[in-house]
């Protein structure tokens, strides 16, 4: 043994693709005719924004923009940073943000603040993971893959302490200490 105890599967990996291929099939009927930009918040909806983006029938641009917000920690310090900027102008563009997972919703209010300033044709966000009892302000999801409670959850690219980001299901951490 290697003294590592896998997190409890909360939602399973079968369960996640399918709820994935839903959701692609929902955004290509929502933007049929349309090009789209979607922008993968890294690092934790790597996976999510991987598997989601390769379902999408319709002409896509990917970008790539890094915001930090915890430290190590598993509640939200609710300080935002932006670690990462994207390349491209999103000038008159359809734009989805591709999300982990929405907890307090500060991220997401930044990312949007950030972002219709830029002056898109529309925005909508696409979060694979929400908390709706622990959202701090008035951010609306368009897509949501899963509503959970406020337990912290790893896996599926989610972290605690930069672990266990690989793992292909999401869970929850059981004796921490
Ligand atoms: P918010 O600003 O509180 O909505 O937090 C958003 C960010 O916090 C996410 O992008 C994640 O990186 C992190 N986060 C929030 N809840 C969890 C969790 O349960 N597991 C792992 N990371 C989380």
């Amino acid at each position: 043994m290697t003294g590592l105890t896998l997190p409890r599967v909360l939602i399973p990996e079968s369960k996640i693709k399918q709820r994935i291929q839903d959701l692609a099939t929902e955004i290509t009927f929502d933007y049929r005719g349309k090009e789209l930009t979607v922008i993968c918040v890294l690092k934790g909806s790597f996976i999510f924004f991987a598997d989601l983006i390769r379902q999408i029938d319709l002409p896509i641009s990917c970008e790539f923009m890094g915001v930090s917000s915890y430290g190590n920690k598993t509640a939200s310090s609710g300080e935002v940073k932006m670690t990462l900027d994207m390349t491209e102008p999103l000038n008159g563009k359809h734009v989805i943000i591709v999300e982990d997972i929405v907890d307090t919703g500060l991220t997401m209010q930044y990312l949007v603040n950030n972002l219709k300033a830029r002056k898109p044709a529309s925005l909508k966000i696409c979060s694979m993971l929400v908390k709706p009892e622990s959202l701090k302000c008035d951010v609306e999801i368009d897509y949501v893959g899963f509503k959970l409670g406020k337990e912290f959850v790893v896996g599926y690219g989610l972290d605690h302490a930069g672990r266990f980001r690989q793992l292909p299901y999401i869970g929850i951490v059981e004796n921490e200490h």
